[in-house]
């Protein structure tokens, strides 16, 4: 082992698990390029201003949980907690809401970076694969995105996740509410912090998970209540057609997110089976961010979906992805003469698509068929002095153990066909 160890709340993905974090990755993002989400890739690091003003100042993200630094040039930046406001200061800089045609429809990829607690399902270094519809008002749209996250984890054969459903209103009814649950909260028994916070951000003390706060807030008033009709009708809207698509949903009138920039439609999945750290992913419509970043007004929905916590949730349901095997062929070289004869014909192999892999290292024949074995290649190359002389390889079926001996210009083909 060396000196060091991965930093608290990080680990390595390492093979073979790390096929299945692609594999988890791969499956989200073909529903989205099939529905015209193009590719975008930002930097792992903002200036830390966007995330403040962007995700809110008073978030746990912004005020406990932010990677901030400054650079010896002076520049404050901050690692990426999380993906909208990136891709929207890019779409926005790249002015990809003036080519004409909207919503500009992205997904992403990567690494993101929360200071938080850690335990089992919630890490400081965490990956998500995200989704962001920029400059629509559509419930449609709202809907597309709801459907093709449930689409995605059907695909994998996850069964046990549910979809949260609520609307936060817009900047006609929200103020309304929040005065009423400023009201409210203020008769209750809460300590000084959250007092305070209620002061800033009312609707994140709903989200509070302790006990002696929850108890309290049974007879809070809800949001649903407060909806003006413009939101109420965007909402019933998004329902129907998510309803009309075959998906199951579950209205949850509590549902705060843990981010500032909502408006409107908001929803989470969550998984039954990961204890405390549920949610798989989350989203939502975001219509004033765009204007808090200091961009035009572009009413706008996504959802980034946790890579981590869905192959956790696989577990948990038992769920074996089919992953492609790495390795077909491996090959077996007994002396110099056979490595470099064998090493042109792995090379040739490889050129063609078949995946093959070689015994490097000069093992005898019995460390080098363990190495075939442990490839989980279906064939292997084995090819000695005699072999060459007589102008073939030994082709060994893996799986019944049968061998046959083909000639060195034939292997190639032979391959192609029996691996078809
Ligand atoms: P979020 O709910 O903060 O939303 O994160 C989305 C998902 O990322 C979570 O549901 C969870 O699966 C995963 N995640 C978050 N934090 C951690 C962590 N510390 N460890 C492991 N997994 C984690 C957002 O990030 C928004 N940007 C989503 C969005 C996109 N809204 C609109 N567009």
């Amino acid at each position: 082992m060396s000196t060091f160890k991965a930093p608290k709340g990080t680990y390595d993905l390492l093979p073979p698990d790390s096929a299945k974090f692609l594999a988890v990755r791969e499956a989200i993002a073909a529903p989205l390029r099939g529905s015209g989400y193009g590719y975008i890739e930002t930097p792992g690091f903002e200036n830390v201003e966007l995330f403040a003003r962007g995700v809110g100042e008073s978030t746990d993200i912004v005020t406990k949980e932010m990677y901030a630094f400054e650079t010896k040039g002076g520049d404050r930046l901050a690692l990426r907690p999380e993906g909208t406001a990136s891709v929207l200061r890019a779409a926005l800089e790249a002015n990809l809401h003036k080519a004409g045609n909207l919503p500009v429809k992205l997904w992403y990829s990567g690494s993101y970076y929360r200071y938080e607690r850690p335990q089992k399902g919630r890490y400081r270094h965490f990956s998500q694969v995200g989704a962001e519809a920029i400059g629509a008002e559509d419930p449609a749209l709202d809907a597309e995105l709801i459907i093709l996250a449930d689409q995605a984890y059907r695909s994998l054969g996850l069964r046990n996740f549910r979809i949260l459903l609520n609307s936060l209103g817009d900047k006609e009814c929200r103020p309304v509410y929040r005065e009423a649950l400023q009201t409210f909260l203020r008769g209750l028994d809460l300590d000084e912090d959250t007092l305070r916070r209620a002061e800033i951000n009312p609707l994140r003390v709903l989200d509070d998970k302790r006990e002696s706060v929850q108890k309290q807030l049974g007879g809070a008033p809800l949001l649903r209540d407060y909806l003006c009709d413009a939101c109420k009708a965007y909402h019933e809207e998004v329902r129907e057609l998510v309803t009309a698509a075959g998906v199951v949903f579950e209205d949850d009138p509590k549902l705060v997110r843990g981010l500032d920039y909502y408006t409107r439609t908001t929803f989470e999945f969550v998984h039954d089976g990961l204890g405390s750290q549920s949610a798989v992913g989350g989203g939502g419509r975001y219509d004033g961010l765009s204007e808090m970043i200091g961009g035009p007004a572009l009413p706008s929905v996504g959802w980034a979906l946790g890579v981590d916590r869905t192959v956790l949730a696989l577990e948990a349901e038992g769920v074996e992805l089919e992953l492609p095997a790495t390795t077909s062929v491996f090959a077996v070289p007994l002396g110099d003469e056979a490595r470099r004869v064998l090493f042109a014909k792995v090379t040739e192999l490889r050129k063609n698509g078949v995946a093959a892999d070689f015994a490097f290292g000069g093992k005898g024949l019995k460390a080098a068929m363990k190495a075939a074995n442990r490839s989980g290649a279906r064939y292997a190359l084995v090819l000695g002095e005699r072999d060459i002389e007589q102008g073939v390889v030994q082709l060994k079926d893996m799986e019944s153990g049968e061998q046959t001996a083909v000639g060195m210009n034939e292997i190639v083909a032979e391959l192609e066909s029996r691996l078809g």
